[in-house]
C-alpha cells in the first residue's frame, strides 16, 4: 500500500534510459514506486537511491516480460494492489539493422515485447484504473509510429500499435477518471542503441534529445491533459491537422458498395 495521496507509479522498463528517468522523476514528485524490468541488480540499485533520496516507498518486481508468466505477475500487481494510480508502460526493444537482414525471431521477440506485453498491461490497467475511477496510463510509443516509410517496418508497427490503442482506451476511459497518454519520442539518448549492437553516437545530434529533457516534456504533456504527446513537435497544430485529415476520412471508410473508381457496382 502506499502511503501517499498521489498513489503508486508502476514503470516498466525502468533498469535504464526513460523508464529509470521517469522513475526519478515520480519519485521526486512523491509517487511510491513499483520498478520492472529484467535487471533485478539494476532495479535494487535505482530503487535505494531513491528511496534514500526522495523517502518513497520503491519496490522492485523483476520480470522478463516476453515470458507470459512474468507479464502475468505484472498484470496481477496491476489489478490487485490498490494503490496503484499509474502505469508507465514503457519497456521495449529497437531494431539492430535493416529489415530485409533481419532475424525473424529477433522480431518476434519485439512483438512480445513491445505489443504483446505492452497491451496486456494496458489493457489490464484500463480495466482496474477504471473500476477505482481514478489514475493514469502512459504508453511510451514513438514518433516512427506516424513515418513508417522512413524506419524499420516492424518496430514502427509495433509503435503503431500502442499509438492506436492508446487512442482507442482513451476513448474508452476517459468518463471514468482515467487519463492517458501515449509518448511520442523522437531519437532520444538511452542505451536502446548499444543494446541493438549500434552507436547513439552515430545519430545527427541535433535529431537526438537528452532522455532527461524527453522526460520531463512527456510529464509536462501528461499535466497538460495532452493525448498525443511529441516533446521535440513545435507547433502542436500540426498534430491536430494530421488528425483532422484522418477523421475526415471517417464519413467515407465503410459503405455497401465500392467506390465507383474500381469499377465493379454501381456507386
Ligand atoms: N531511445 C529512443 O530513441 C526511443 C525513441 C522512441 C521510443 N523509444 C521507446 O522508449 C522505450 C524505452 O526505451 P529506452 O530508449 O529507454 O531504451 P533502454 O535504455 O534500452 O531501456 C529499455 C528498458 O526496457 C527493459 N527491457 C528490455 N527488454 C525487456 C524484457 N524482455 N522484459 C522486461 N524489460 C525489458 C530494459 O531493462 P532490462 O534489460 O533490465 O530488462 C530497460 O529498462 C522503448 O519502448 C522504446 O521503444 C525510445
Amino acid at each position: 500500500m502506499s502511503n501517499t495521496s498521489l498513489g503508486t507509479a508502476l514503470v516498466t522498463g525502468a533498469s535504464s534510459g526513460i523508464g529509470a528517468t521517469y522513475a526519478d522523476r515520480l519519485a521526486k514528485r512523491g509517487y511510491d514506486l513499483v520498478l520492472v524490468a529484467r535487471d533485478a541488480a539494476r532495479l535494487q540499485s535505482l530503487a535505494d537511491r531513491l528511496t534514500s533520496e526522495t523517502g518513497v516507498t520503491v519496490n522492485i518486481l523483476p520480470a522478463d516480460l516476453t515470458q507470459r508468466a512474468d507479464v502475468r505477475a505484472v498484470e496481477k500487481r496491476l489489478r490487485e494492489d490498490e494503490s496503484i494510480t499509474l502505469l508507465v508502460n514503457n519497456a521495449g526493444i529497437g531494431p539492430k539493422g535493416a529489415l530485409l537482414d533481419d532475424d525473424l525471431d529477433y522480431l518476434e521477440t519485439m512483438i512480445e515485447l513491445n505489443v504483446v506485453a505492452a497491451n496486456r498491461l494496458a489493457v489490464a490497467a484500463a480495466q482496474a484504473l477504471s473500476e477505482r475511477g481514478r489514475g493514469a496510463i502512459v504508453n511510451v510509443a514513438s514518433v516512427v509510429a506516424y513515418i513508417p516509410e522512413r524506419f524499420h517496418g516492424t518496430y514502427s508497427a509495433t509503435k503503431a500499435f500502442v499509438l492506436n490503442l492508446t487512442q482507442a482506451i482513451h476513448s474508452e476511459v476517459a468518463d471514468k477518471g482515467v487519463k492517458v497518454q501515449a509518448v511520442l519520442p523522437g531519437l532520444t539518448r538511452t542505451e536502446i542503441f548499444e543494446r541493438a549492437g549500434r552507436s547513439v553516437d552515430d545519430l545527427p545530434p541535433a535529431m537526438v534529445m537528452d532522455v532527461s529533457d524527453m522526460v520531463d516534456a512527456a510529464l509536462a504533456g501528461l499535466d497538460q491533459g495532452e493525448l498525443i504527446t511529441i516533446p521535440s513537435l513545435p507547433d502542436n497544430a500540426d498534430l491536430d491537422a494530421a488528425n483532422a485529415a484522418r477523421y475526415a476520412l471517417g464519413p467515407n471508410l465503410s459503405h455497401n458498395k465500392p467506390a465507383a473508381r474500381y469499377g465493379v457496382a454501381a456507386a
